[in-house]
């Protein structure tokens, strides 16, 4: 079977190993010559990830009948959506399904329209006047998040990244006059504290089948300290759970998850291909703090060597 993968990190390297085990013939389009990736594949596309209509024609001509798609950017481009139009089943979410990610106020709006648990506080602003009335108003930390991808830098944390309302009324300005995130407009969240983790899920549009959790050390330095990262690494625990995690919360999480595709189907937007959790497990639960509608990086590295069943298998179903 021909299989592509688009994207050429290590979560792709990964995903290349599982097809592989699989007896995939791999088929990698990438920016760059992922030398993992490039010895395990039959040919390479090497260029822009984000070029759908050249991705889409080349696996054509390579007969590919089923693709992985790496990273949110090219799902945001309605990578999914070309490959299936031309016949090629895709792990991978329409672009509207996207939107999980790849807005972070649809997704806050959806859990509050559904009730899904888990969603913490939050107000959306596309004017300085509104958002100054409200910094001034408010007595508690908050967040600043911009409403679409940026590279895992756009988010401002009190205490972390700002710590007096000027600053946090600057970097408001800054979102609104420099589109940070594709928008002049943000969301405002209540800070919540406790232990990140992150929890994968495969979904085939109906149902949900959750990976062990794992957890990312996104700052650069020790103890949790210095400017966020890509991601500095990442463990999982044999119990699938994590050493500040209890069963409960595990499940906690899941409901909003499985809450969540409910949702996306019911309103004729069905979720397929690995929806992916961030949490916070905070004292009232597990709070969302976004989704991610694709495998994490680097987590993915964690759960898919100990994947024991036929992933090729698992991928013809979603
Ligand atoms: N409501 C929140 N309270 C506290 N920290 C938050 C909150 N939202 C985001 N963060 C912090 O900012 C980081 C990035 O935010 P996230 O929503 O994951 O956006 P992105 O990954 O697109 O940058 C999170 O991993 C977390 O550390
Ligand atoms: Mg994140």
């Amino acid at each position: 079977m021909n299989v592509l993968v688009v994207g050429g990190g290590g979560r792709e390297h990964a995903i290349v190993e599982a097809l592989h085990r699989s007896h995939a013939d791999i088929f990698a389009a990438m920016a760059n010559q992922n030398p993992g990736i490039r010895r395990r594949s039959k040919d390479v596309l090497l260029g822009d990830v984000t070029a759908v209509e050249r991705i889409v024609s080349w696996a054509k001509e390579r007969a590919v009948d089923l693709a992985v798609i790496g990273p949110e950017a090219p799902l945001e481009k309605g990578i999914s959506d070309a490959l299936e139009a031309a016949g090629i089943p895709t792990v991978g979410p329409s672009r509207e399904a996207a939107q999980l990610e790849t807005n972070k106020e649809f997704t806050r709006e959806l859990m509050r329209r559904e009730e899904i648990p888990g969603r913490p506080q939050f107000w959306a602003f596309d004017d300085l006047g509104g958002f100054e009335e409200f910094v001034n108003d408010s007595d508690f930390e908050f967040v600043i998040k911009p409403l679409g991808l940026t590279g895992g830098k756009g988010v401002r944390v009190w205490g972390d990244h700002f710590s007096t309302k000027t600053e946090a009324l600057a970097y408001g300005r800054e979102v609104l006059e420099k589109k940070i995130g594709g928008t002049s407009r943000f969301l405002v969240e209540e800070k919540l504290v406790g232990e990140e983790f992150s929890l994968q899920a495969f979904c085939d549009g109906r149902t949900l089948v959750p990976m062990p959790l794992a957890q990312d050390h996104k700052r650069a330095y020790e103890g949790d300290k210095g400017p966020n990262t890509g991601g500095m690494g990442s463990y999982s625990n044999a119990d699938h759970l994590l050493p500040f995690l209890t069963k409960q919360d595990f499940d906690q999480a899941s409901e909003t998850m499985t809450r969540t595709i409910q949702a996306m189907a019911s309103r004729g937007t069905p979720f397929k291909g690995v929806l992916y959790g961030g949490f916070m497990a905070t004292n009232e639960g597990p709070k969302l703090l976004e989704f991610n509608v694709r495998f994490a990086d680097p987590e993915s590295m964690n759960v898919l060597p100990i994947c024991e069943g036929d992933f090729l298998d698992l991928c013809g179903r979603l």
